[in-house]
């Protein structure tokens, strides 16, 4: 198959187009390569999938947020279904930042299900958030919950997401899926978030900010289980056939959990990173940081029943992995 992956040259999209590639699918990476973290990462993941993917891979250095640019760049290209991984991800970067949400999150989105219809390709799988779940309290989180009260701008873009999706499903029956992925770490994973922070902090006798005093709680994803939940969804386009779909649309729409449903406390993640790094860490704990939500845990029955997924790496064996892989990575 052909495949088109947005957010090529970031984690979760680099790590899905090396599983393609290895398949032996044809894969076209579409990324701008910003600087919202360090460039040399993003530069390296895409110099990997050169090397697996020889002719198989090709790439462009494009904003999707910009229609005309996409199109033409990709005048030429075939491809038969997408994966739409690029965003600007990070919740508290929303607060900062909020304009780069809109256009890379909202004008992006809406420009890929335009790519996706005029090209009538078979399916389109987007990348949504756990974090559409907010402050939620009723645990664990399930795609049949009610999602209207999000906590970031990052949230309230994802959940825009998924209406503009459903809205696309029901005017020209375009197969989509949504994933709302909850806390994907592991190997190649990103600087900005909290489980290479810690990794940096402790190895360097730096202080790690844990914040609401250590009270938060998190479905980690290990990034292999991320990547077979995505490329089974991917495989197995919605039917149009009238019937309700996980998270409640009659069209050719479906919303996942991808998770690990395991909630696990934050200082359990600490202890097991402490162990890998051959050190104690220094905690500096702090008050809980606006637009953070205190828990998640993904409710996986819609995904299993469906397509089988299982995720299969608890976080004694992922975050060991990472740290092996962080060290590797940085000759340490
Ligand atoms: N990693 C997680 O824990 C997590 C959790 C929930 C949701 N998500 C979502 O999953 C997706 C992938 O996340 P990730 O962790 O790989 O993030 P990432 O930041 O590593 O990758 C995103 C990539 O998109 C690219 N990008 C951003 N704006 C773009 C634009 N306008 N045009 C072209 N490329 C653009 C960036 O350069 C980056 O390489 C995102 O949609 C994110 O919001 C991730």
């Amino acid at each position: 198959m052909r495949i088109l992956i947005t957010g090529a040259a970031g984690f979760i999209g680099y790590s899905v187009a090396r599983r393609l590639l290895a398949r032996g699918d044809i894969v076209i990476g579409v990324d701008c390569v910003n600087d919202y973290y360090d460039l040399r990462l993003k530069e390296a993941r895409l110099a990997s999938l050169r090397e697996a993917g020889g002719n198989r891979f090709t790439f462009h250095r494009q904003d999707f947020a910009d229609y005309p640019g996409l199109t033409r760049a990709l005048e030429g290209s075939e491809f038969d279904r997408i994966v739409h991984l690029g965003a600007q991800a990070g919740v508290r970067y929303s607060i900062e930042n909020p304009h780069a949400y809109v256009q890379a999150n909202l004008v992006g989105h809406l420009n890929m299900l335009e790519l996706a219809r005029h090209r009538g390709v078979e399916h389109m799988v987007y990348a949504s958030s756990s974090s559409v779940y907010g402050g939620n309290t009723k645990l664990p989180f399930a795609v049949e919950d009610r999602v209207d009260h999000p906590l970031s701008l990052y949230a309230a873009t994802k959940k825009a997401d998924e209406l503009m999706s459903e809205t696309y499903a029901h005017l020209y029956r375009l197969p989509l899926t949504g994933l709302r992925f909850f806390t994907v770490y592991g190997p190649w994973g990103r600087p900005d978030m909290m489980m290479w922070i810690f990794t940096r902090k402790i190895m360097a006798g730096e202080p790690i900010p844990v914040f609401n005093h250590g009270d938060m709680w998190r479905d980690f994803t290990y990034i292999d289980d991320i990547v077979t939940g995505v490329v089974s969804c991917l495989d197995n386009p919605p039917p149009d056939d009238d019937a309700e779909k996980a998270g409640g649309s009659l069209k050719p729409h479906r919303l996942y959990n991808i998770g690990n449903h395991k909630s696990e406390h934050l200082m359990k993640v600490v202890e097991i990173l402490e162990a890998e790094c051959g050190r104690k860490a220094v905690i500096d704990f702090q008050p809980m940081q606006p637009g953070d939500a205190r828990q998640s845990f993904a409710d996986i029955t819609a995904i299993s029943r469906d397509l089988g997924f299982a995720p299969t790496t608890s976080i004694d064996v992922g975050v060991p992995n990472f740290v092996r892989w962080y060290k590797e990575y940085h000759g340490v």
